[in-house]
């Protein structure tokens, strides 16, 4: 489908089209698209790592009743969004198709039908504006989220993604770089949130839903277990702690445990369990940070937004003095703007072919 015949001209902003003006370098525009979950999301992003916009449509309300993202319906409200989000992008950014320059899209890891929507759109867009296409993956783009805002380079660092379906460290050497030197064996971070607010019947996602339940829990009241705490390794496994939410929340109550109403309960497991996972990523993370002798650490991904992950890394990072950047809480979850490191990608000439194919599991492409 040529773009003209997608997006009625009305649809698209009235700005005039600049395609016949030479821009200089910096001011060129890319259009970045993220599928790989249950976030449609565009951006257009100018070669200076300036983001003119970053439209999110989230799937909250289709995941909803089965406390976790559903593939299939994932694909198809991508499907539905895809365009919309697109040209809402257009529009905020004030620019219209003709005025992109580059395409970029997240091809890997994620969901196989979510990440084929994007990158079908993203090639049927450069092939008929006749542009080159970068594909950016998702973890990475993740890290590189977190410089996005600080104003000169984050490289090298330690990187840390704490999302909804990793739990990644990693050595950085530079911004298209990443070495993985630690990961989840079972479940990820956000994951564990996600299943523990559906043991709890909190709603979807899990991980605000917990840290709002927290608030007015006592993190004490049940002694949860730090799995690989003391390991010095650079693993982690959360489906241990899950499981201790499970039994604490179904197993029969103590005396301590009935004097608590039910509501009581619930938000003192939710701070429990958060304070247990908090500890362990933030342990880890400072691990890594000694290993690989880098004194900064840039932490990204969903559950980065997590208030008490965010204060007990800040601690950390000063009683190890090393520097922490976490990514800005509107680039924490999945958004195309930290698609921004295709324009790395770019200039380093990684370009792809039009028969590019998405790559669902955490498997680096041969050209990284
Ligand atoms: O990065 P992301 O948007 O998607 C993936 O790449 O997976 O992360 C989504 C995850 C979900 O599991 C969600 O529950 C979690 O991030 N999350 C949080 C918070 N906000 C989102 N976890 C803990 N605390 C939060 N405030
Ligand atoms: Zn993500």
């Amino acid at each position: 489908m040529l773009p003209d015949m997608i997006f009625n001209s009305d649809s698209v902003s009235a700005t005039e089209s600049k395609s016949d003006t030479v821009l200089p370098h910096t001011n060129r525009l890319m259009l970045a698209i993220e599928s790989s979950c249950d976030e449609t999301s565009a951006a257009v992003i100018r070669e200076d790592g300036c983001v003119l916009s970053n439209i999110v449509a989230s799937q909250y309300d289709l995941h909803q009743e089965f406390g976790g993202v559903v593939p299939e319906i994932a694909s198809r409200g991508h499907v539905r969004q895809i365009l919309p989000v697109i040209r809402s992008a257009l529009r905020e950014a004030g620019c219209v198709l003709d005025d992109i320059k580059v395409m970029a899209v997240t091809t890997e890891p994620g969901l196989v039908g979510s990440l084929l929507v994007g990158l079908t759109a993203a090639k049927a867009l450069a092939l008929s504006l006749n542009v080159p296409l970068v594909t950016v993956n998702h973890i990475d783009a993740h890290i590189f989220a977190c410089g996005m805002r600080h104003g000169s380079s984050v490289f090298p660092c330690a990187g840390f993604v704490v999302s909804g379906g990793h739990t990644n460290l990693y050595d950085c050497a530079s911004a298209t770089s990443f070495r993985m030197i630690g990961g989840t064996s079972d479940d990820a971070a956000g994951e564990a949130f996600d299943k523990v607010a559906r043991i709890l019947g909190l709603p979807y996602p899990g991980g605000p839903s917990i840290q709002a339940a927290a608030q007015s829990g006592d993190p004490r009241k049940w002694q949860m277990p730090r799995p690989l705490l003391h390991s010095g390794r650079l693993d982690f496994s959360f489906s241990g702690l899950k499981t201790a939410v499970l039994y604490a929340a179904r197993g029969v109550p103590g005396p301590d445990q009935l004097k608590e109403t039910p509501a009581d309960r619930v938000h003192d497991l939710a701070a429990s369990f958060q304070a247990a996972a908090v500890e362990v990523l933030v342990k880890k993370a400072q691990t890594a940070v000694k290993q690989l002798g880098y004194r900064r650490l840039c932490v990204g991904g969903g559950v980065a937004a997590n208030r008490l992950l965010r204060e007990e890394l800040a601690k950390a990072s000063k009683k190890g003095r090393f520097e922490l950047i976490i990514a800005p809480l509107d680039l924490c979850t999945d958004n195309a703007a930290m698609a921004a490191i295709a324009w790395e990608l770019f200039r380093q000439g990684k370009i792809a072919n039009l028969d590019a194919d998405v790559l669902p599991g955490l498997i680096r492409s041969p050209r990284r």
